[in-house]
């Protein structure tokens, strides 16, 4: 086939995926994601590394990160509004949701999908396998589960991890 032929063939191919609301393959990695237009704020301790692990895979997924390192991160939680019964190492924002500790990607992107009314989304405490808690010596991952939380302290599950991740 001659190249401008084949050029006219593929152009002609994307004329029709456009028309039936294929856009670009970038607006299509972006829709699958879902993560290419969310900007998050992550207030972490600076010599905290699981939080720079989270923070690398959150990252990887497609957010937009600002950073912030914290020296008091209790006081930290307290202004943004984190209630004791979820609280983790480092604190996100993300589209006015907190996010709290070591949060998979997949429950970040539910939770922007579905946009419950709550404060914020957590994984308390530091389970040990959870995104950023990943063992270096083959520790076994512990079950976990991500929990939303409203400003008045209201917890409930999310989303369980009985095997860990
Ligand atoms: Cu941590
Ligand atoms: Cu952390």
């Amino acid at each position: 086939m001659a190249r401008s032929v084949w050029i006219k063939w593929v152009m002609g191919l994307w004329a029709i995926a456009l028309l039936f609301g294929f856009n670009t393959p970038i607006a299509l990695a972006e829709a699958t994601s879902g993560a290419a237009t969310h900007p998050m704020t992550i207030y972490r301790s600076e010599n905290c590394s699981c939080c720079g692990k989270w923070m690398e895979q959150v990252q990887a997924a497609g957010f937009e990160i600002d950073d912030h390192f914290v020296d008091d991160m209790d006081a930290k939680k307290e202004e943004l509004g984190v209630p004791e019964a979820a609280s983790s190492c480092h604190t996100a924002v993300v589209d006015g949701y907190l996010v709290e500790g070591h949060v998979p990607v997949a429950d970040l992107q539910r939770l922007l999908a579905e946009r419950p009314a709550v404060a914020g989304i957590a994984v308390p405490g530091m389970p040990m396998g959870s995104p950023g808690m990943e063992s270096d010596d083959g520790e076994p991952s512990d079950p976990f589960s991500v929990v939303t939380f409203t400003k008045d302290g209201t917890v409930e599950v999310f989303q369980d991890y009985p095997e860990g991740v």
